[in-house]
């Protein structure tokens, strides 16, 4: 079943067209990628899904319930959470204040906030060990892991990941990957976003191949043929 069903997505910056007019939807349960160039409107769909940019569709639906009048806030505590491109944790706040920051929107609930930071905690014994430390001690994977946790922390239903290998040596991008696998294994549904085609299609289970604001081709990655579809919306992005 589609947990997230888009229709004629649009995203326009002045007289920028970034996404032309897409159709996506997202399964629950699965990985889903969004593939494509630099500058092929990947960050602008996830945005516009976040309520973080201005855009026009004529559905998106979230758990068959529209959420095209609702804000980012709103959407967050609807369930959808997204870790932006280039991991931006807060560096002058420890590791704990920076999952406090994420689990906000929990706050009413005091007892809900200790056991979500609890887990994470157990997820990423790395973050337990550095508790008190400023975000900014961090290496690059760990702060990507914090920025993993601080999402996980507003309880999410599905996540977005704008290129979560972006910036990391490869050893660290195994890491993450595998984290993604165990998320979907505890039952989250994912969206990830990635320019580098290379780790993302032993994980996802569904992908659609962007460029210039379009989706050139959707598929399994079997359907797809690694090389061929996805070669081809990377070089000219004509199809
Ligand atoms: N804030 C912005 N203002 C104007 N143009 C933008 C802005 N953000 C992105 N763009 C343009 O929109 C297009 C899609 O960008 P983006 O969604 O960031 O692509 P991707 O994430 O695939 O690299 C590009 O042409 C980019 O230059
Ligand atoms: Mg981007």
């Amino acid at each position: 079943m589609a947990i997230l069903n888009i229709k004629n997505l649009s995203v326009n910056y002045g007289p920028v067209a970034a996404v032309k007019g897409i159709d996506l939807s997202v399964a629950q349960g699965k990985i889903i990628a969004i593939l494509g160039a630099n500058g092929a409107g990947k960050s602008s769909t996830v945005n516009a899904i976040s309520g973080l940019v201005a855009h026009h569709a004529d559905r998106i639906s979230f758990k068959e319930k529209s959420i095209l009048a609702l804000g980012t806030e709103q959407r967050i505590k609807q369930g959808i959470t997204m870790i932006p491109e280039g991991r931006r944790v807060f560096p002058s706040l420890s590791v704990k204040e920076n999952l406090l920051l994420g689990g906000y929107l929990l706050k009413s609930n005091k007892a809900e906030l200790e056991t979500t930071l609890e887990k994470m905690y157990a997820l990423f014994p790395i973050l337990a060990e550095r508790n008190t430390q400023l975000a900014a001690t961090l290496s690059g994977g760990q702060q990507q892991q914090l920025a993993i946790a601080r999402a996980l922390m507003s309880r999410p239903e599905i996540i977005m990941f704008d290129e979560p290998s972006l910036g990391l040596a490869p050893k660290i991008v195994e890491t993450i990957f595998d984290l993604l696998v165990k998320l979907k294994e505890d039952g989250n549904t994912l969206l990830v976003v990635e320019q580098n085609v290379g780790m993302i299609l032993d994980v996802a289970d569904y992908v659609y191949v962007m460029a210039n604001g379009e989706i050139r081709s959707q598929g399994t990655v079997d359907e797809l043929g690694e090389t061929e579809a996805i070669k081809r919306a990377y070089l000219g992005g004509k199809p």
